[in-house]
């Protein structure tokens, strides 16, 4: 583990998710097309990832696809499918090489088949390595998930508990976000991680996400570190550690 000076002493989250918003605004500026925002964002996401895994982040967390974005205009979303064909493949393997594992989130089905055979191929290939995880949510939507999770029960005729079914999810075997960023000035959710969330601590910043450096991640992260998780409890019992 790397760790630069400002980051010592830094408590690091375990797992970090990100809403990278902004590219097409980060586009638009420059008088750009928003398929060129969104290969920035791509390119802005493996380094922060990588960044990420460097200060000892365990899992990282990326919003790709909403159910929602598939709703965009043709060419928008037949350009992110090409971006998805032509570069994922050879970025993100870099990142895994590592030793990281990477799970598709969302639900793949709603992605064309090449592109969802890709995803699982890549999944099979770190399949092997334990720890350290990237989770990429494609067609994904947290509405769409818990819906699907209560089905699963439903259909197995079994009662749930807050633990049996957070293994209904599609982050199953993912430990839940200690810190949510969301880059491009917006202050919500958008349908992600909603029932992961629960106690996640909230980072929003004004910058678009291919402008959003690895010291924008620190400062995140620094913020993180300065605040007081309760969980419900009070500040005495957390000090004390009851
Ligand atoms: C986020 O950037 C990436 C995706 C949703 C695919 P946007 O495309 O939403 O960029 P803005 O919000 O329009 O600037
Ligand atoms: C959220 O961004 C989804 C992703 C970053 C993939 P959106 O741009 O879709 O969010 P809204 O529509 O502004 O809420
Ligand atoms: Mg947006």
């Amino acid at each position: 583990m790397r760790k630069n000076k400002i980051m010592q002493g830094v408590n690091i989250p375990r797992h970090i998710a990100i809403i990278m918003d902004g590219n097409g605004r980060w586009a638009k500026k420059r008088l750009m097309p928003r398929s060129f925002g969104h290969k920035n964002g791509m390119e802005r996401m493996i380094g922060l990832m990588e960044h990420a895994f460097d200060l000892g982040v365990d899992y990282i967390t990326v919003y790709a696809l909403s159910t929602e974005n598939l709703k965009r205009p043709k060419e928008e979303i037949e350009g992110l499918f090409n971006l998805f064909r032509n570069h994922f493949k050879q970025y993100i393997s870099r990142v895994c090489a590592r030793g990281v594992r990477l799970r598709a989130i969302g639900d793949i089905s709603l992605l064309p088949e090449d592109i969802q055979k890709s995803l699982r191929e890549s999944e099979e290939e770190t399949a092997c390595y334990e720890g350290k995880g990237i989770c990429v949510a494609v067609g994904y939507g947290s509405r769409d998930e818990i819906v699907h999770a209560v089905n699963t029960a439903v259909e197995k005729g079994e009662k749930v508990t807050e633990e049996s079914f957070s293994k209904l999810l599609y982050t199953a075997e993912v430990p839940d976000p200690d810190l949510i960023i969301r880059t491009g000035k917006e202050v919500r959710l958008s349908n992600f991680l909603l029932y992961q969330a629960a106690y996640a601590e909230l980072y929003f910043s004004e910058k678009m996400f291919p402008d959003f450096s690895d010291k924008e991640l620190d400062k995140a992260i620094i913020d993180f570190s300065s605040r007081t998780r309760r969980f419900g409890k009070t500040d005495e019992q957390i000090k004390n550690k009851k």
